[in-house]
């Protein structure tokens, strides 16, 4: 078992996941505005299943996507962190960073103070390289958070292997950040 990271921000914090966080996360998994650009809205079954997947790569590595708490009421409200993807992507090995939160989450900048944080976490205690960020087309306020954050689209894209070919979520976009332009600063505000 790794050290445990977890992270706290102004209004955050990132934090190893608790059974308490099932029954929210499973009700943000199957609201279909949230799993728009997946496959399907999920189960409690498969959101209890990536509950502990997640829990058991951070109990294993330390870091992952953390369950995400708002700290001035201590609501769960989603995950944000770093991830190395298990499907094998055409730009692996690779860590991404990611966001999912519950609708009533929304438009209140919490993915981006999250992921700022997980993006600090990754280019300084795990001193990676690059960190790398996917969405299918059209999510736009994915793209958002990613490009706030100072990531840059890497003009090729890439078919997602886990989706059947013709599947309309199978294309993707991709965001790529080196360290050298999170150092140079590009990840701040403004
Ligand atoms: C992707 C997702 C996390 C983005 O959420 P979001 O709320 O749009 O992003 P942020 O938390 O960074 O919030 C940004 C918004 O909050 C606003 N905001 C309000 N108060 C703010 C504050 N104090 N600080 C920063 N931004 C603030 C910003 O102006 C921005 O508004 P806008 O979208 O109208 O431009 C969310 O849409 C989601 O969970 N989607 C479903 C799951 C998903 O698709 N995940 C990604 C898969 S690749």
């Amino acid at each position: 078992m790794a050290n445990l990271i977890e992270i706290e921000t102004a209004r955050l914090r990132l934090r190893q996941w608790r059974d308490a966080d099932d029954a929210p996360f499973a009700a943000l998994n199957a609201d279909a505005e949230v799993m728009r650009y997946f496959p399907a809205p999920l189960s409690r079954a498969e959101s209890d299943g990536l509950a502990a997947r997640c829990r058991e790569k951070i109990d294993r590595l330390g870091w992952g996507f953390w369950a995400c708490e708002r700290k001035a009421d201590g609501t769960f409200i989603g995950f944000v962190g770093l991830n190395v993807p298990a499907a094998a992507l055409p730009f692996s090995p690779c860590v991404e960073i990611g966001w999912r939160l519950a609708r009533e989450a929304w438009g209140q900048g919490f993915a981006t103070e999250g992921a700022r944080s997980a993006l600090a976490v990754g280019f300084g205690q795990l001193g990676l390289e690059e960190i790398v960020s996917f969405t299918a087309l059209g999510n736009q306020r994915s793209r958002a958070v990613m490009e706030r954050l100072g990531m840059h689209e890497d003009a090729l894209g890439f078919e997602h292997p886990a989706l059947p070919e013709g599947h309309p979520l199978r294309r993707h976009r991709l965001y790529r950040l080196p360290r050298a332009d999170w150092e140079a600063g590009a990840h701040r505000p403004g």
